[in-house]
């Protein structure tokens, strides 16, 4: 792609100053984007928007924060947001993470629900106006960073905190399960507008997420530590779908990708479940919206 190919183009990266997110976040400037990053610490998000402008020369990178573990305060980004890019071209919502063991929120959520599907549920849904006004002859683009993690178990619609049987890896699996039937889900609900959603799996990367998950995400992480990808390789995905002008990355659409190919999604990643799911989603953020 051409230096400019980005360039006019409003983005929006969620989880931007770690990982993922700060490299794509920084591939999309280097491209000529305008760069919206969302973090939740500003110090952090301070240190990633410096960073980005002194590695890409590119002045249009922005810091918006919030904390997803709060639907309140990430209901107020998304209006601070709409106030200031009214229209957005692509959406990648990719803060997630893993909590070693069960929390609920002040707002009375488990931590992992609402942190990583209930919030980018919440801004999606905020955000869809300036995703439309963005969708004209131009595809407008809603990616999701969900994971192979996914395959560990189907949601439990009378237990979506896990009240019951807890454990790191089947809140953090449901979670991303979550990501990849919302992106299925809105798809459908966008047929005839020129956007596409998708979600993909980066691979095992090498990021800080696996000193943050607890106990077992780091035994997790020392374990795997030689066989994961480098994040210039995890977030090549990523950088496809929200950014390609091969059309291969507008469809199939609401699919699930990983290394730049459509990939099998578990058995119980239902569109009945989708579907459900998004409706029990909506009143869960109702108060918030
Ligand atoms: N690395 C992997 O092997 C792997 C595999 C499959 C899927 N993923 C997914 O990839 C995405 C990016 O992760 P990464 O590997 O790049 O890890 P990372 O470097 O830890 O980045 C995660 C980003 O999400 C942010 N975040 C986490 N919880 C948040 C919250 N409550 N509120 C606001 N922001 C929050 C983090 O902010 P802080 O810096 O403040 O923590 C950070 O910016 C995640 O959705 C993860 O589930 C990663």
């Amino acid at each position: 792609m051409s230096q400019a190919a980005l360039s006019g183009k409003n983005y929006v990266v969620t989880g931007a100053n770690s990982g993922i997110g700060l490299f794509s976040a920084r591939r999309f400037a280097q491209l000529g984007a305008n760069v919206a990053l969302v973090c939740r610490n500003e110090q952090r998000g301070r240190e990633a928007v410096a960073q980005i402008i002194a590695t890409t020369g590119n002045e249009n990178i922005s810091l918006y924060l919030a904390d997803f573990s709060s639907l309140a305060s990430v209901s107020l980004m998304a209006d601070n947001l709409l106030r200031d890019i009214p229209k957005i071209d692509v959406l990648c919502n990719n803060a997630g993470g893993a909590n070693g063991s069960r929390m609920v929120t002040k707002e009375g959520f488990e931590t992992t629900f609402v942190s990583n599907h209930l919030s980018s549920f919440l801004l999606t849904k905020k955000l869809l106006p300036a995703i439309l006004n963005g969708a004209g002859e131009d595809l407008a683009r809603i990616v999701f960073t969900s994971s192979y993690g996914h395959f560990n178990s189907a949601l439990d619609f009378d237990d979506l905190g896990l009240k019951e049987g807890y454990s790191t890896l089947k809140a953090y699996g449901r979670s991303k399960l979550m990501n990849l039937l919302t992106a299925r889900e809105l798809q459908l609900r966008l047929v005839g507008d020129n956007v596409v959603a998708s979600s993909f799996h980066p691979g095992a990367v090498r990021t800080p997420i696996w000193k943050k998950g607890g106990a077992l995400a780091r035994l997790l992480g020392l374990i795997l530590y030689p066989f994961m990808k480098s994040v210039v390789e995890g977030s090549s995905t990523l950088i496809w779908l929200a950014s390609s002008e091969d059309r291969a990355s507008k469809g199939p659409e609401g699919h699930y990708f990983y290394e730049g190919k459509r990939a099998e999604t578990a058995k119980f990643a239902t569109d009945a479940d989708a579907k459900r799911l998004w409706q029990i989603s909506e009143e869960l953020i109702a108060p918030y919206y």
